[in-house]
């Protein structure tokens, strides 16, 4: 596969402010910020899967409502496509380049075009299809919202060959029913299609099967696989869960308090994880490869406050193989193969 990147993420940060209520709780200063995602930088190639993985409150969710516009961010650039989206949820948008001379009309034109080639699956199947809808209203409304100017027979097959290639056929079958009237997988794969059928290039699949039964996990999973090969899309998955992302993705990035800690192929991170966070958690995921099951890493304590990021290496609170130079210095990302890489001091 040649690897051109769709996307790249450069030095990323999201910042929140601290609610009333937190602040009361741990009588901080108002001027403290949550920092949610804390220095990010990855790339995805074109028609790879990425499997972005961490504990809840890791910073997933906000990379990928950064990288789709949903949210500004506070640092950082995010290049769709050699085109600077950082700011599409303000409604501007920066080229890539040195300034691309378009007027303001052409430029909302251009991020709306932008916006139609990048999509999120939500978590919940269950919360994210309107009960009132049918199918057919829930895949459809994309299209109507971009206004396309396609002519109806071009909406069906639109309609039809998202349904369809999410398994949902034929799709005439399905479409004049509604939520309620589907299982929990065909709700999620109706989801899908309603991503789908704006023809995105890239995916961000946030959390798609936590809500779902552990035996139709899989199939979600395999769909999802599917759609790369029939579609060539680009699909970033996140999840807390190792061994569902061990199942299908080409690269793994590991998140931890904001911060990607060991980015490498999927394979060779469950296999030889480098760093000591990455260690644990596979210690403990039911990830293939049971001969080179290691000893159960328990990690000690809670993940710290996203208020107070820890100094030096942030995970030193909970490492088993911290030193007092872990205290004081950030370690810079080592390289472990030509794809492969983590920060940690004791590499
Ligand atoms: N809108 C917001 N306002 C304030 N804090 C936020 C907001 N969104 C996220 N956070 C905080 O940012 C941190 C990262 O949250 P995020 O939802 O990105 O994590 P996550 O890895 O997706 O977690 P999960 O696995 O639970 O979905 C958390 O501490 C969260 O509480
Ligand atoms: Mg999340």
């Amino acid at each position: 596969m040649e690897k051109i990147p769709i996307l790249r993420i450069e030095d990323l940060y999201k910042q929140f402010p601290v609610t009333r209520k937190f602040i009361d709780r741990i009588k901080r200063s108002p001027k403290q910020v949550v920092h949610a995602v804390d220095g990010v930088s990855f790339t995805v190639a074109q028609g790879e899967i990425l499997a972005l993985v961490g504990e809840s409150g890791s910073g997933k969710t906000t990379v990928g409502m950064n990288v789709l516009g949903l949210q500004v961010p506070t640092k950082g650039r995010i290049l769709f496509d050699g085109h600077d989206v950082s700011d599409w949820a303000t409604g501007r948008l920066r080229s890539g380049k040195n300034g691309d001379g378009l007027g303001r009309l052409s430029r909302r034109k251009q991020i709306l075009s932008l916006r139609r080639r990048a999509q999120m699956v939500f978590q919940d199947p269950y919360e994210s299809l309107n009960p009132r809808q049918t199918i057919w209203e829930i895949v459809v409304e994309p299209l109507e919202i971009h206004n396309l100017g396609l002519r109806a027979n071009e909406k069906e097959a639109r309609v039809r060959a998202a349904l369809e290639d999410c398994g949902l056929a034929p799709a005439d079958h399905f479409w004049s029913r509604y939520p309620d009237e589907l299982s929990g997988g065909q709700r999620q794969r109706v989801v899908v299609a309603g991503a789908l059928v704006l023809e995105p290039e890239l995916l961000v699949a946030d959390e798609p099967v936590s809500m779902l039964d552990v035996s139709i996990r899989a199939d979600i999973l395999t769909l999802l696989q599917s759609l790369r090969k029939a579609r060539d899309i680009t699909i970033i998955y996140t999840t807390h869960d190792l061994a569902t992302a061990g199942y299908f993705t080409d690269r793994m990035a590991v998140m931890y308090l904001g911060r990607v800690v060991e980015l490498g192929p999927t394979v060779e991170v469950l296999k030889e994880p480098r760093h000591p966070y990455t260690q644990a958690l596979v210690s403990v995921a039911p990830v293939p490869n049971p001969r080179k099951r290691r000893q159960r890493v328990i990690l000690q304590g809670e993940v710290p406050n996203p208020i107070d990021i820890p100094s030096g290496c942030r995970f030193h609170p909970r490492c088993p193989i911290a030193t007092d130079e872990c205290k004081k210095t950030d370690p810079p990302y080592v390289e472990i193969s030509a794809e492969h890489e983590a920060a940690c001091l004791k590499i």
